[in-house]
């Protein structure tokens, strides 16, 4: 089987992970979060009290980020640490854009995202992944739903994890994720003109996941 690259970029909450997940496994591809790596820079930048991207960096020099499979499915780790929950408490999602938009702090985590998919055949989700990290991707997705369904659909999630949240302030803050991600001046979310634009309002999970799949079982 050919290894492929597929880079699926879009909006917060638009199923990225979900369906990147699924894809990966199906089809025998590494699956990287990226997301998930600006999300250590940004816990590290809480914890370490601090706003600059070259003490963010050495100190994720020193404690390099990994993913292993668990139990509970990808988990993620900061050195020894397992950070798979801490990432994504709010304190942490509502400070990410802000640290995502560093520079410095892109072209470190753009370089160890490169270096992985030179490892085989890969799926990556984030927001330049077509555009800047995996340009010669054979497949770009770019995932879209409206900001009503994709709260609702974290309201859900948050719901049967026993997380109390509020449907409106979810969307308020997924709306102002968005903003900040699609009107930073560094590799802004925008779909790569090579991409597909597949809007998942109203489509489940296995309707995203066919839709990836038969267009990647052409490439390979
Ligand atoms: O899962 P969710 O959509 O909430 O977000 P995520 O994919 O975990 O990404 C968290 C944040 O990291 C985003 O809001 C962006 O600010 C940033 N990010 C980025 O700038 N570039 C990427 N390739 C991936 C994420
Ligand atoms: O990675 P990203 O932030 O784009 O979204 P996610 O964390 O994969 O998905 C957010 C939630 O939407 C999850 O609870 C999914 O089960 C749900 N969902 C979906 O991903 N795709 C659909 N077509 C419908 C629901």
């Amino acid at each position: 089987m050919k290894k492929i690259q597929i880079a699926v970029d879009g909006p917060a909450s638009s199923g990225k992970s979900t369906v990147a997940k699924i894809v990966a496994r199906d089809l025998d591809l590494i699956y990287l979060d990226t997301g998930a790596m600006y999300r250590v820079a940004t816990l590290v930048a809480m914890q370490e009290q601090t706003q600059d991207p070259q003490v963010i960096i050495n100190f994720i020099e020193e404690n390099p980020i990994s993913f292993a499979n668990g139990p509970k499915g990808q988990e993620v780790f900061l050195g020894e640490r397992n950070v798979t929950d801490v990432i994504r408490t709010n304190e942490v999602t509502n400070a990410v854009s802000k640290i995502s938009a560093m520079p410095e702090i892109r072209s470190f985590l753009v370089a160890e995202q490169q270096r992985i998919a030179k490892e085989g055949g890969i799926i990556m989700d984030g927001r330049d992944i077509g555009t800047v990290v995996l340009p010669n991707a054979e497949l770009k997705i770019f995932l879209v739903a409206s900001v009503e369904e994709r709260a609702e659909r974290r309201y859900k999630e948050n719901r049967s994890k026993g997380i109390p949240t509020d449907l409106e302030r979810l969307k308020s803050e997924i709306a102002a994720r968005d903003h900040k991600d699609s009107t930073r001046k560094v590799s802004p979310l925008k779909q790569a003109e090579d991409a597909v634009l597949l809007d998942s309002t109203g489509k489940s999970i296995a309707d995203v996941v066919a839709f990836i799949e038969t267009r990647a079982k052409r490439l390979i």
